[in-house]
Parts: C-alpha cells; sequence; structure tokens
C-alpha cells in the first residue's frame, strides 16, 4: 500500500552532480580505444552488454563505453539515488513539485489486486472502474457499427500516444473503422478528415486533460458546428464523447458521456489512461489490456531488477554519458516497422517536455547538458535521406535501432531485407570502412547504436517498448536533477499567441511587441482573408 501525502525525501537537497566522486570517475573512464579495437580485443562484450526486459532484447555493446564507464555510470545511478525516487514515483510522493502532484501513470498499468492511496483514495480501484466503462464502451462501438468514423480531436499527449499506436497495432485493428487523428489548429487538419466522414455515421472523442487546450477547442468547436449543421443540436449527445479531469467545462460544452482521468496522470504519459480510447475502439479491450499488460512488465522490471541489470537505467544511464560528457545534443531513433511511423514524433513530447529543462529542483541552474534532442524516421527509409549525416558528417549521433524478428504481414522478400538493413547500419555506424585510397569514400566508424529488437510488434511488446522509454527518461531526470513532469516551457509561446491572435483581427492593438513583431502583424492584417 502507498500514500501520496508524502514529501518527496530525495527533493530537500539537491546535490551538484559534477561533484560527486562517480562523476569523476566517469568523465575518466573514456577508452582511448575504438569500438573496431574494443570488439577486437574483447570476444565476450556483446553478450556483457547485451540485457533483457521482457520480451525486448537490448544489446548496447556498440556504444562508446567500457566496463569502467559502465562500473561508473551504475555507481552514479546509485548515488544520485534513482533506486530512492523510483520508488518515491511509485507510491505516489509528490515527485513533480512545482505542481505539488504525484506521478503515477504506472498505476493506470497497476493490477487491480494493488493498492495505490492518493488522498485516501484508493485509485487503482478507480482506474479499474475507468478501463470497465472504456471498454463497455469500445466494445459497443465495435459491435453495434454505429459509427464508421472515429475522431479523436487532441493535441501533444491527448493525440500523439493513440494516434502512434493505432499505427503501430494496425495489424490487430478493425479494418471497417476509419480512425483519424486531429491535433493541428490548422483547419486543414479538420478540414481533410471532415470531408470523407458522413456525420450521421461519425463518432468525435474530444481528447484534453485540461478542456482549455486552445487547439483542441478550436477543432471540437468546428467539429460540433459541422455536425449541428446536418443533423442538428440534438445530435451532439449522441457524436460526442469526452476524455477529460474538467468534467465541468465537458459538460458546459454539451458533452453528456466522458471518462475521466486524473491530475497525477502527465499529458504525456496518458495514453494507458482513457486518453487511449480511440485506440481501444480500433484494436478491442481486449488488445489495450494486452498493451497495458506490456507495460506492467517493464514496470515490474523496472522496480525490480538490480541497477547493473536494469534496462531502464542501462540505457538511461548511456544516455546520460552521450549527452552529458561526450557531448551529442541529439538521438536518434529509428524504428525498423514501417508501424512505428509515429514513434520517434511520440517519444519527442515524452522526452523534449520531460527533461528539456535547464533548471534543477532547487530552482538552480544544471551544470551539464540535459534532454537531448529526439528525432528519427522509420528504417529504411531515413537511409536514403539522413544516413549520410549520421556516417561520415561531423556531429556525433547516438541511434536507438529498433526491430523484429516476425513481421505483421506475410509477403515474402521483404522482412529478411529490413532487418538485415538494421544490423549493417548499426555495423557500419561502429566499425566504418577505413580501407577505401579516397576519403570521401572512407567511413571512420566509432558511432555508437543501441538495438532494441522483440519477436514481433504486438500490443504487449508496444507497451513494454512505451514504458522501456518512459523509465529511461525518469532516470535521466533523477540524475540531472530536473523535475521531468512539468513543461511550463510552452506556456509562454501559447500566452503570446492569445494577445497576437487578437491583434490580428480586431482594432487594439496594443503597441507592446518589437519592431519584427509589429511590422509581421501588420503585413498579415493587410493580407487576411476578409481585409478590406
Ligand atoms: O503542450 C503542452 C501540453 O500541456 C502537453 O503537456 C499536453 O499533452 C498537451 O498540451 C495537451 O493538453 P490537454 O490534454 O490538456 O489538452
Amino acid at each position: 500500500m502507498a500514500s501520496a501525502n508524502r514529501r518527496p525525501a530525495s527533493v530537500r537537497g539537491v546535490e551538484r552532480l559534477t561533484g560527486r566522486p562517480e562523476w569523476s570517475l566517469l568523465t575518466a573512464s573514456r577508452s582511448p580505444q575504438t569500438l573496431a579495437e574494443m570488439f577486437a580485443t574483447d570476444p565476450g562484450r556483446a553478450q556483457r552488454f547485451s540485457l533483457t526486459a521482457g520480451d525486448l532484447l537490448v544489446d548496447y555493446s556498440k556504444q562508446l563505453v567500457n566496463d569502467q564507464t559502465m562500473a561508473a555510470l551504475v555507481a552514479l545511478a546509485d548515488a544520485v539515488g534513482v533506486e530512492r525516487r523510483r520508488d518515491e514515483m511509485f507510491d505516489g510522493a509528490p515527485i513533480n513539485v512545482t505542481e505539488q502532484r504525484a506521478v503515477l501513470h504506472t498505476a493506470l498499468r497497476a493490477p487491480p489486486q494493488e493498492t495505490i492511496t492518493v488522498d485516501g483514495v484508493d485509485i487503482v480501484a478507480e482506474v479499474h472502474a475507468v478501463l470497465t466503462a472504456m471498454s463497455a464502451f469500445a466494445e459497443d462501438v465495435r459491435v453495434t457499427a454505429r459509427f464508421r468514423s472515429i475522431v479523436n480531436i487532441g493535441i501533444g499527449g491527448s493525440d500523439l500516444g493513440p494516434a502512434m499506436a493505432t499505427e503501430a497495432l494496425w495489424a490487430c485493428a478493425d479494418h471497417a473503422l476509419d480512425v483519424s487523428f486531429v491535433s493541428n489548429v490548422d483547419g486543414a487538419d479538420i478540414a481533410r478528415v471532415l470531408e470523407r466522414c458522413d456525420p450521421a455515421s461519425t463518432l468525435f472523442i474530444v481528447s484534453s486533460k485540461t478542456f482549455t487546450t486552445i487547439e483542441t477547442m478550436t477543432n471540437a468547436r468546428t467539429a460540433r458546428d459541422w455536425l449541428v449543421d446536418a443533423l442538428g443540436t440534438e445530435a451532439v449527445a449522441d457524436h460526442f464523447v469526452a476524455v477529460s479531469t474538467n468534467l465541468d467545462a465537458v459538460r458546459a460544452f454539451g458533452i453528456h458521456t466522458v471518462f475521466g482521468f486524473w491530475d497525477w496522470v502527465g499529458g504525456r504519459y496518458s495514453l494507458a489512461s482513457s486518453i487511449g480510447l480511440s485506440l481501444m475502439i480500433a484494436i478491442g479491450a481486449d488488445n489495450f489490456a494486452a498493451m497495458l499488460q506490456g507495460m506492467r512488465v517493464i514496470d515490474d522490471h523496472f522496480r525490480t531488477e538490480p541497477l547493473v541489470r536494469n534496462v531502464p537505467v542501462i540505457l538511461g544511464m548511456i544516455g546520460i554519458w552521450n549527452t552529458s560528457v561526450l557531448g551529442a545534443p541529439t538521438k536518434a531513433v529509428i524504428p525498423y516497422a514501417r508501424e512505428l511511423a509515429r514513434f520517434p514524433a511520440y517519444l519527442q513530447q515524452l522526452d523534449m517536455e520531460s527533461n528539456g529543462k535547464m533548471v534543477r529542483l532547487d530552482g538552480t541552474d544544471v551544470e551539464v547538458a540535459t534532454g537531448p534532442i529526439i528525432w528519427g524516421e522509420p528504417g529504411t527509409n531515413g537511409q536514403h535521406a539522413f544516413f549520410q549525416l549520421l556516417h561520415q558528417g561531423t556531429h556525433l549521433v547516438p541511434v536507438d535501432l529498433i526491430g523484429f524478428a516476425r513481421p505483421n504481414h506475410n509477403l515474402a522478400g521483404h522482412h529478411d531485407l529490413l532487418f538485415a538493413n538494421l544490423l549493417a547500419q548499426a555495423q557500419a555506424l561502429a566499425f566504418g570502412r577505413t580501407d577505401s585510397p579516397s576519403p570521401h569514400r572512407s567511413f571512420p566508424g566509432n558511432r555508437p547504436s543501441t538495438i532494441i529488437v522483440a519477436e514481433r510488434l504486438t500490443p504487449s511488446t508496444l507497451g513494454q517498448l512505451i514504458a522501456l522509454y518512459e523509465h529511461i527518461v525518469f532516470v535521466q531526470g533523477v540524475v540531472w536533477g530536473i523535475n521531468s513532469f512539468d513543461q511550463w516551457g510552452v506556456e509562454l509561446g501559447k500566452q503570446l499567441a492569445q494577445t497576437i491572435a487578437a491583434e490580428l483581427t480586431g482594432d487594439h492593438r496594443s503597441g507592446s511587441h518589437d519592431a519584427s513583431t509589429s511590422a509581421l502583424i501588420d503585413w498579415y492584417r493587410s493580407r487576411r482573408v476578409g481585409h478590406r
């Protein structure tokens, strides 16, 4: 049993990272040997630097690490209290200190027999009550076939997770249903979706934790107008449901069916909550449950494995090494699975909104580079676009390569080639080719990558991948001493956009802008639709 009503012990004092003896050990561990030399002199390296977590096999032997580096990384994880912080998170301590909130996305996949209390309430029971209501609704939609088009309206965490997973699990989806995602305030987004929908058979799911996000509310109003135009106001109750923590705002909008969630679930960690309703409708409640089960497998691994065999810890610490010691500003994530096309975008929010921070928990500046810039495209497409830079460019770009032994199709002649490319790219990055007389045709190698593979992309393995990256981000946030669970950095732009939007359309000019912004406001006003 856990309680959320404690102040997390680890927040009281944040020690300087670079002053720790483990940091000195780490920076001193940099190997003079190249990857080629380390592999040549150490036949056990591949095996020693590979781990499993659930169904995932992780080979980090092509990272620029040696035994001293790994020992120092594990010692550092220990010294900064990764395990203590992890336990605080799982127990529901308010580790999101700037918002005084618990961080309990792991409770979304907790088994029903577990008890976690927040403010005296058993939240696991609440989670399962919402899951039951979602399952009943999703199965009704699937069985009765009263809707052909399902449109999720949401942005950020209320879009990226379900959109990514619906594409990833296309093989298990009901293809008679057209599940679309509208996120952008750009009207082109919803216009292209509405064009292919019939109002009589369209269900809108308005997904917004706060139910105030301007993009989502603008799109939701446009959808409501479109529906009311065709079917009248009474249709809103049947054709709209909401997913939100803000029940009053949902009702004020005119939606009666709402699936709730809780303020201890961060937007970017919310796929396993009712934010996953569109996904559940697409793939069915059993497959959704299998995804939750997969997440739980990694939660259990993260919670119980010792640091040296703990995959989120090891990969998180290697990320610290690459970003904060070796100075790699970015990390590429390349899934060798077309279905994971949106996985890099999903990880961008997960990682960059969590760890793109420059002040620590106590308000002091960080001492080293923090969260990397995450980017990527599916292999093999990326190979024909930006891999040139990865192999011969001047930047150090660590790469995660994700692949599967079996495809979710039965077309001959594709999958072996796909997987061969994954292995070939990691090999080329690590070992290069230096036998060419031409410098233009030489590959220096010694470029780091991690390979993450599973037998097949299933709801369970997708859940495992998601939880793995969530916990990697967590580990890194602990080491950097930052709050991975707020996102104040998105606020300023939102506020300025509200002011500017009023000035683009109205008579009032605030006059408080810089000369560049003022001139561009004038330029737009003189050209915008409706200008006389
Ligand atoms: O971009 C900021 C943010 O608050 C994200 O953290 C969140 O996922 C997204 O906006 C959407 O928020 P909401 O679900 O409240 O509409």
